[in-house]
């Protein structure tokens, strides 16, 4: 681990996971902010002005953060990955020029002018401002996606006989790359579940402090008539409504992510059987109908798997059948050795971590229907007729740490789909030790694993931090920008209780 190559995946891999925190919640949380603002267009409710408002906030931090974080991303090809930088440019550089220069420019000039022009345009120019916004994000997500759709499943190149690299030869081949258009619906889709799962947790914790205010006699009391003749909306109302909008949107995103991530599983039976043998930890070809295995014990050593299965069940999800065999990781080994042993030797591994693609799978696809389930009984909870979540501190505090499901979800995916792909970089073309940078030392390494680990403590620090004192400010706080000083707005009417 304490080499170049160790420390390099190190590197690579924590500056992503802690990107990636950020990447889905950002493009998640503009398309709530964009419906609430359209609601508000649409309804003409003002609820809906306050909510796009306030939750616009958290937002605008994710943005922040998820900026410098992708800056430090930016870094580690050029650091790190020289070589593989050098091998893959033709193909990297194209997507990633065009994410650059279209999307993420049209992302962050939106995103300022959505955040300072409240009112100086009619509303629904206004909501034309964070929809441009999140299609920004969204698009630069697909950019992004290529590069690494490249990378899972090579298409629309060559390699360039004079210098070993690979050339691009068909522009709308590398962008159709079938890897690409299940991998955006599913990122996507977990982005939509990531923005509306944080706010459905976020809104849980306004709500327990709201109710506890109330309990305990230090609410304030507000004017039920603002002084511009409009209705005052209390916090529970503002943080019920909210929860129930958000959980629509991540009861709908759920379902969306895990018909997406069915077509992943089915994509990547035949593209890379290894990786998906190691995501059900078999080793030997399964039986027909094949197993499916609940939970394992693997043993990587000796490469065995105990386990407790429900029978049948891998043949129903992996081939929406009652039979077929799934092919194990040995019998993938040995098809991996005869396709490249000619050309990387006889020597390779090509082995993945099993142990962590198997749980990291189970994570992912647990989120993927608690989301579903959650959303489902906080729409019951708060239905009009009998509400029982406010009153209910401990179904709030559920809630409340259920925003960070979530990124649990998304930290296994990408550890499946990176991982998933060892001893590859590019897949097929060219293996993880051969990408590192010739001139990386094992003491500047440290250093910068140091450095960027204490600066993610910080930045991670920073994201609670504000978003926590944009919740206790509360949604009737009228500061300016991202309203993020402590004082209270002039134009704030609050009456204390006592
Ligand atoms: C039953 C539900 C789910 C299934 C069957 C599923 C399936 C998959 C599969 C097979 C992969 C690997 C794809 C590859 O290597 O090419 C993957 C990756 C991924 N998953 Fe899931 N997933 C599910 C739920 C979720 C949820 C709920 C989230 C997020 C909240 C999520 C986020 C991701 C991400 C970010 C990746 C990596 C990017 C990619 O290659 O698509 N997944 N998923």
């Amino acid at each position: 681990m304490l080499n170049v190559l160790g420390l390099s995946r190190f590197q690579f891999a924590m500056t992503t996971v802690f990107h990636f925190f950020y990447v889905p919640l950002s493009i998640g949380l503009a398309l709530c902010v964009a419906i609430m603002e359209t609601l508000y267009v649409v309804k003409r409710k003002e609820i809906y002005k306050k909510m796009a408002k306030f939750w616009g906030k958290i937002f605008l931090l994710s943005f922040a953060v998820g900026v410098v974080t992708g800056i430090i991303q930016e870094f580690q090809f050029g650091m790190n990955w020289s070589n593989y930088s050098r091998f893959m440019g033709d193909i990297f550089g194209a997507p990633l020029a065009i994410e650059a220069l279209l999307a993420f420019f049209m992302e962050s000039t939106f995103i300022g002018v959505w955040m300072f022009t409240w009112n100086r345009f009619k509303p629904a120019v206004h909501a034309i401002f964070i929809w441009l916004t999140f299609l920004g994000s969204s698009v630069s997500a697909i950019w992004i996606l290529a590069a690494n759709s490249f990378m899972q499943h090579p298409t629309g190149f060559e390699i360039n006989k004079a210098t070993g690299r690979v050339r691009m030869t068909n522009f709308w081949d590398v962008l159709g790359n079938p890897q690409l258009w299940r991998a955006f619906p599913h990122v996507f889709f977990g982005a939509v579940v990531t923005g509306s799962m944080v706010l459905v947790g976020m809104s849980a914790w306004g709500l327990l402090r709201a109710h506890k205010q109330e309990q305990n006699g230090t609410a304030q009391v507000e004017p039920t008539v603002e002084a511009d003749g409009s209705e005052h909306i209390s916090k529970r109302v503002f943080y019920t409504r909210s929860i129930r909008l958000n959980a629509v949107i991540a009861l709908i995103g759920a379902i969306l992510v895990i018909i997406a991530g069915d077509l992943q599983t089915t994509f990547i039976i035949d593209d890379q059987p290894m990786k998906f043998a190691a995501t059900e930890g078999i080793y030997e070809d399964t039986k027909d109908p094949a197993p499916w295995a609940v939970v394992s014990l693997i043993n990587e050593k000796d490469k065995t798997a105990k386990s407790i299965e429900i029978p049948d069940m891998l043949s129903l999800l992996a081939y929406h059948s009652p039979s077929g065999s799934v092919k194990g990781m040995n019998t993938a080994n040995e098809e991996l050795h005869q396709q490249y042993d000619a050309k990387f030797g006889k020597d390779m591994n090509y082995y993945v971590p099993v142990t962590v693609l198997f749980w990291s799978f189970r994570f992912m696809a647990a989120v993927g229907f608690g989301v579903l389930l959650l959303s489902i009984l906080v729409l019951w909870f708060t239905r009009k007729s009998k509400d029982t979540l406010w009153s209910s501190d401990w179904k709030l505090w559920i809630l409340g740490l259920c925003t960070y499901l979530p990124f649990v979800g998304n930290t296994g995916g990408w550890l499946i789909t990176e991982l998933g792909r060892y001893p590859w970089l590019v897949y097929g073309l060219q293996t993880i030790a051969d990408g590192v940078s010739p001139t990386a030392t094992v003491p500047s390494l440290l250093f910068t694993n140091i450095v960027y680990f204490l600066l993610f403590l910080f930045l991670g620090g920073v994201m609670i931090f504000y978003s926590r004192r944009v919740l206790h400010q509360g949604p009737d706080y009228q500061g300016e920008g991202l309203g993020l000083q402590m004082q209270t707005g002039r134009n704030e009417r609050r009456v204390a209780l006592a």
